[in-house]
């Protein structure tokens, strides 16, 4: 059985394929397409947008795909930026510029008022219309200034409190087993296993 990653995010694809090693479906990204395929995530929650992508890779490739949004709310914010997450400081801005803006409109906020939580939806999409969708998610606190080094997107400011450490000093190991990426696509992977079993 073959699935069609739906995302072109190096980030993502980096992260999803080591949280699924070693299951027993060939994981197809966008290097291996005939075409790149960009698709405008202009739905209002993350849950729209995960079955968007989905469905525009499983008609392009006639075959399963599978796609993840994801988004951090922020509860000082109301939420914000979640399904903005991406664009938060604009269009076309980087990782960077997305931090800014969010510690600005973090100043001065005490650490009790800092709580925030990364959300993942996946969505699994069958070329006959079948729809599955898994939802992780992790607790945490914005942090004054960024710390650490790997990872990406608001990572270096968004800390766990079990560790005292944000997920970029944590490092993809430990990300990757508790992230809410790895909580939602843990999900995929048990409902794949009964599926593939069913036969
Ligand atoms: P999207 O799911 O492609 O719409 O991306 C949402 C945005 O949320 C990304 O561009 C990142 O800024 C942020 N984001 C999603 N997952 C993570 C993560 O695991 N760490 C840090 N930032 C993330």
């Amino acid at each position: 059985m073959e699935i069609v990653l739906a995302t072109q995010n190096r980030d993502k694809i980096k992260e999803i394929r080591e949280i699924l090693k070693g299951i027993p479906v060939k994981l197809i990204t966008f290097d291996e397409h005939s075409r790149e395929l960009c698709v405008e995530e202009d739905g209002k929650t993350l849950e729209e947008n995960a079955i968007k992508k989905a469905e525009v890779w499983m008609k392009e490739t006639e075959k399963p795909a599978l796609a993840d949004d994801s988004g951090l709310e922020v509860d000082y914010l109301n939420g914000a930026p979640g399904v903005y997450s991406s664009r938060f400081a604009g269009e076309n801005v980087n990782y960077a510029d997305n931090n800014v803006k969010l510690l600005k409109m973090m100043e001065g906020v005490p650490e009790e008022k800092r709580t925030a939580r990364f959300r993942c939806i996946a969505a699994l999409i069958f070329p006959d219309g079948g729809k599955e969708l898994f939802e992780g998610t992790i607790e945490g606190i914005i942090i004054n200034a960024p710390r650490g080094e790997s990872g990406f997107g608001y990572d270096p400011i968004f800390l766990i409190p079990e560790y005292n450490k944000t997920f970029a000093e944590l490092g993809d190991e430990i990300k990757n087993k508790i992230s809410h990426r790895a909580m939602a696509f843990s999900k995929f992977r048990k409902y794949l296993e009964i599926y593939l079993n069913k036969g």
